[in-house]
């Protein structure tokens, strides 16, 4: 089944926003991110944001930005539990590095929490670096850190 990578729809971002929070469960195995879902990222931020469609399906989601000094951060990337391992969440991260290449940014950061084995083995495929940090957020909470620069001629 191919699913497209599509632009975040802005000017709809409330009823978009909704229907992923509405499927939270689903793209995120029943642990609760929504707070990381500030109406922000697809308001004033959703010029980055890329959804994958199956149809009317939403099938993947991603939310980021590009900063003026060069770093693409990619805040919340999730493939719909019956859609994974198709390659879904690498063609949405494709697609934001191009967009932030195109945009100045020579090198790209996103986080996730140690016991998300998942999400560490899916952004190592990437080609990033995971490193633990203790007290990342303030809260004596540890972090992991992916990190890759864009210094290396244009793959995805
Ligand atoms: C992590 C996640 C986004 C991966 O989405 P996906 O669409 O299934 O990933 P892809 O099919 O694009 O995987 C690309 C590569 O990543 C690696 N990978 C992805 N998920 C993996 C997993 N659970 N375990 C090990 N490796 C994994 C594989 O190397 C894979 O390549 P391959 O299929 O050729 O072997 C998805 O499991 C998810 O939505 N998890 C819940 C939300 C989450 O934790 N998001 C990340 C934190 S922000």
């Amino acid at each position: 089944m191919p699913t497209d990578i599509v632009p975040f729809p802005q000017d709809r971002y409330a009823e978009v926003l909704g229907e992923l929070l509405a499927a939270h469960e689903e793209f995120w195995d029943g642990r609760d991110l929504r707070a990381l879902h500030a109406a922000t990222w697809f308001r004033q931020f959703g010029g980055w944001a890329l959804l994958a469609m199956d149809g009317p399906v939403i099938a993947g989601y991603l939310c980021g930005t590009v900063t003026a000094d060069g770093l693409g951060y990619v805040q919340l990337v999730a493939t719909r539990q019956p859609y994974r391992g198709r390659g879904i969440a690498r063609d949405l991260w494709a697609t934001f590095t191009a967009n932030a290449r195109k945009a100045g940014a020579t090198r790209l950061e996103a986080v996730t929490s140690p016991g998300n084995a998942g999400s560490i083995a899916f952004h190592r495929s990437l080609g990033m670096t995971a490193e633990e940090i203790a007290n990342y957020a303030g809260n004596g909470g540890t972090t992991v850190l992916f990190r890759r620069d864009l210094d290396d001629a244009g793959s995805p």
